[in-house]
Formats: C-alpha cells, sequence, structure tokens
C-alpha cells in the first residue's frame, strides 16, 4: 500500500504563523502523527504534499524514512492535492489517502477500513455525526457509494444523513489516476472553486467502477481534524487521554490522569507514580518507582529508578537513582544529580555535576562545578560562577563539607576532605583534608543594650 498525506493546505482557520500541520500535540507535529500511523499500517512510500510551509514540514517529518515530498503550487484542494502527489502512483497500486491536519488517526483505523472492502475499486471512510458541521455528507445506498457533498454545498435538495466524510480513502490507483484527469473529469463547479478530491469516487462509480462506503463506528477520538485553535486543543485531550492510557496500561499509577501532560516522547517505567500536575515534555526518561508530582514540570530530564522529583523544574538535566529533589528545586541544563542525593527546597543547579550521596537540602545554588561525592553543601552556599565577563567553574572533592553561607569565587577548588567553615568567602584553592575558614572575627560588647 502507498499513501499520499494532504498538508498542503493553508490552515487560514488557525491564524497561526506556523503551518497548521506543524502545530504540536504533545511535543510532536500533527502532520507527524499522520505520517507515522500511515507507516505503522504498512504503507511502504508514503508521499506528502506541501505548499509554501514544506521545508519547515520536511524539519518536522526529520528521521522518518520512505518519505517524498510533492508540492502543490497553488492550493486548489484537496482534488488538485493528490493530483500533484500522484507521481509514484502504477495503475495497480492501493493507495491510502489521509488528511495531514488529522493527527489522531491510527494504524488499526487503516488496516480495519482496509479489510473490511477488500474487492473495491475505492473506498471512502464515513463516520457516524448526526450533526456534522464542516464535515463533507457521505450519501450512499447499502454501502454502495453515490456521493459526497460539502458542508458548504448542501442545499435544501439534499436530505439530512448521519454520516460524514472523514477525509480518509482507499483507492486502485487506476480508477484514482483517471478519476484526476485534470479538466476532462474533475471539475470546480463548487462554492469553493476548488478541485475536490470528494468527487473522485463519483465519478469513479459513474465509469462503473465499485466504491463502497466502510461506515466506521470510531468516534471524534479518530477523526478530529486540525481546522481551528479550538479543535487542536480538542486533539490535544483526546491524545493526552490516548498517552496517558498507554502508560497506565503498562503499570505506569497516576492519581489524576486528567491533570498529566506527558508529550509523546515520554518513557515511563512500571511502577512510576505520578502525582497531580505533571508536565513531562519532550524526551523524558523516568525509571522504574520513581515519584513525580504534586506540580512538577520536566523537559528532557532523566530521572532514575525510584527517585523522587517534588514540586520541581527541571530542564535537560539528569537525576540519579534514589535521589530525592524538592520541594521547589530548579535543575537547570546540565545538572548532572548523583544516586542518593539531594537537592532540596530553594536549590537551584545548573551546569554542575553531583556525586553519589551528595546533598544539598536548602537554599543553595551551584553553577559551573564539579561536586564529588558524599559532599555536604550547606544551607545558603552558592558558588561564584560569573565575574560578569566570563563563567569559571568550581571543583569540590569527595566528602568535602561547605559550610552555610559560604561563597566559593570561581575558579576556586576544594580538596577531598576539605572542610569550609560557615560564612567564609573561598578566592583561594583548599588543599585535600585543610580546614577554609575567611571571615571576620567575632566582637562582643557586654551590657552594650542597657546603655
Ligand atoms: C475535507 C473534505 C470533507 C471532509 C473533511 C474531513 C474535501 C473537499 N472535503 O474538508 O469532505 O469531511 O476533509 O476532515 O476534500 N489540502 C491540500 N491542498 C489543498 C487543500 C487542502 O493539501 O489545496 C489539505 C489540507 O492541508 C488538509 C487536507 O487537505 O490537510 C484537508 O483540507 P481541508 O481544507 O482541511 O478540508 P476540509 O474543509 O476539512
Ligand atoms: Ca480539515
Amino acid at each position: 500500500m502507498k499513501a499520499i498525506i494532504l498538508a498542503a493546505g493553508q490552515g487560514t482557520r488557525m491564524k497561526s504563523d506556523l503551518a497548521k500541520v506543524m502545530h504540536p500535540i504533545l511535543g510532536k507535529p500533527v502532520v507527524r502523527y499522520v505520517v507515522e500511523a500511515a507507516r505503522d499500517a504498512g504503507c511502504a512510500e508514503i508521499t506528502v504534499v506541501v505548499g509554501k510551509d514544506g521545508e519547515e514540514i520536511k524539519k518536522g517529518l526529520a528521521g522518518i524514512g520512505g518519505l517524498t515530498f510533492a508540492v502543490q503550487e497553488k492550493q486548489l484542494g484537496t482534488g488538485d492535492a493528490v493530483r500533484a502527489g500522484k507521481d509514484g502512483i502504477q495503475p495497480g497500486d492501493d493507495v491510502l489517502i489521509l488528511c495531514g491536519d488529522m493527527p489522531l488517526i491510527t494504524a488499526e483505523f487503516i488496516r480495519e477500513m482496509a479489510a473490511a472492502e477488500k474487492n473495491a475499486d475505492a473506498v471512502v471512510a464515513a463516520c457516524f455525526l448526526p450533526d456534522a458541521g464542516d464535515f463533507g455528507r457521505v450519501y450512499d445506498n447499502g454501502g454502495d457509494f453515490l456521493e459526497i457533498v460539502e458542508a458548504r454545498d448542501l442545499t435544501a435538495a439534499h436530505s439530512h444523513t448521519d454520516w460524514a466524510n472523514t477525509g480518509i480513502y482507499l483507492f486502485k490507483g487506476e480508477g484514482l489516476l483517471r478519476g484526476l484527469l485534470a479538466g476532462h473529469t474533475l471539475k470546480n463547479n463548487n462554492a469553493q472553486r476548488e478541485y475536490y478530491l470528494t468527487d473522485v469516487p463519483k465519478i469513479m462509480s459513474q465509469a462503473g467502477a465499485r466504491v463502497r462506503v466502510f461506515h466506521s463506528r470510531a468516534d471524534m477520538s479518530v477523526f478530529t481534524g486540525i481546522n481551528t485553535q479550538a479543535q487542536l486543543a480538542e486533539a490535544v485531550g483526546f491524545m493526552r487521554a490516548r498517552v496517558n492510557a498507554r502508560h497506565m496500561a503498562a503499570g505506569v499509577r497516576m492519581l489524576d490522569p486528567a491533570s498529566a501532560f506527558i508529550d509523546a516522547a515520554a518513557k515511563i517505567a512500571r511502577g512510576v507514580v505520578i502525582y497531580p500536575g505533571v508536565i513531562l515534555e519532550g524526551a523524558c526518561e523516568i525509571g522504574e518507582n520513581a515519584v513525580l508530582g504534586p506540580n512538577s514540570h520536566l523537559t528532557a530530564t532523566i530521572v532514575g529508578a525510584n527517585a523522587a522529583v517534588r514540586n520541581s523544574v527541571a530542564n535537560s538535566a539528569k537525576i540519579g537513582a534514589h535521589t530525592e529533589v524538592g520541594p521547589f528545586a530548579y535543575l537547570r541544563p546540565g545538572a548532572v544529580i548523583g544516586e542518593k542525593c539531594r537537592v532540596g527546597n530553594f536549590v537551584e543547579v545548573k551546569n554542575a555535576t553531583l556525586g553519589n550521596g551528595t546533598k544539598m537540602a536548602h537554599l543553595a545554588y551551584i553553577g559551573d562545578a564539579d561536586v564529588g561525592s558524599g559532599v555536604n553543601y550547606s544551607c545558603g552556599a552558592i558558588t561564584a560562577n560569573y565575574d560578569g565577563a566570563k563563567k569559571h567553574r568550581t571543583k569540590i572533592g569527595d566528602n568535602a563539607f561547605i559550610g552555610s553561607n559560604v561563597n566559593l569565587i570561581a575558579p576556586v577548588e576544594i580538596g577531598e576532605n576539605g572542610f569550609v567553615a560557615a560564612g567564609s568567602t573561598i578566592t583561594d584553592d583548599l588543599p585535600p583534608c585543610a580546614l577554609g575558614i575567611a571571615r571576620e572575627r567575632q566582637c562582643t560588647k557586654l551590657n552594650w543594650t542597657n546603655k
């Protein structure tokens, strides 16, 4: 089976600068879902018909093999779009046509449709939609196709039908190629002055071909098309439910799936517990039995097994097994936290590595640093990593102790088992096992307030 995916439309109803089919759903462009569904259903050759946003769409589909792009210069309608994409089609091919703006379509649906009508020259998929709005209406006689009438072309002469055009078709190559011939057959004498693909099955059946309607029982959780921002939001809702259900089926426990926003790319191991208000963006990987949330926002972050991330934000970070993050921690890009660590409340880590068992329990900043294992980094300690022009690194050896309210003025190195006294501002390297103390002595004046 070959596929042609229509993605050249301008999507004016989105009122967006982004190409319609490039709008993201759970971090993945709309059109990528469609291409993946076609591929998963067994389409080895897929042609994507694009318009002026072609380059952007190519980028959105990067990494998927077997794709050809065809350009439809002017958006003259869905029939014209298929015509632009027909170059690879041979008369003997089975051709699947999908709209690039229907991200919820599944490989199962395509297989079911193909299996339902094996001996037809064309199959039109219709869905049960009594209140069909913008959808074309499908008329048939016991499954034999009669016609599709676009919503805008409906007249009082058309009877009501509960069946709407999904925009998904299977054609035998021969009939499709003949039905598309410009001028002769396909005309644009309709409300939109467009060449409608929906006229092709009619042309075929009038020429004696066997054209069947596949009456699908699937609902809008499969057929929602993205024509407006509101429909995009609806599709996101359906896709979220689908993704979350997949994770729960694999043993992830979600206290409130309706409040979990998990990108399509996330990998979550079994036994993970997700509290309300968790957002996972990009390629997050969550290890077995980790606990996320409540209210944590992780972007492209890897969390080890049995770790916990509570009320925290992490971006491009790595969190080791059995490590506790939060509440209210902020891990910025390049934060690599070892195993059995603790990064507590109001701690910010940026571009820094923490060895196993290191603890920063509260109110601390560490940036551009290499921290060993077993280090205690106390409340209020910071690295002064930026001199106004350049960033400098701080190194802290294994089992060092950094007291409260310490300023480490980078570049600086604290040796293994080094000890920095509370309140010190450290500008010079501290050798292993040394004590560094750099603060004013206290001066006590007795009975001072009595005066
Ligand atoms: C189309 C169908 C309608 C069906 C609906 C289902 C036609 C005439 N109408 O209407 O019966 O109920 O889909 O969603 O086919 N496109 C191009 N080039 C063009 C025009 C469109 O590539 O010149 C692409 C669009 O990018 C989109 C798809 O074709 O992915 C459908 O086009 P759209 O304008 O959204 O059609 P609908 O009005 O939704
Ligand atoms: Ca559409």
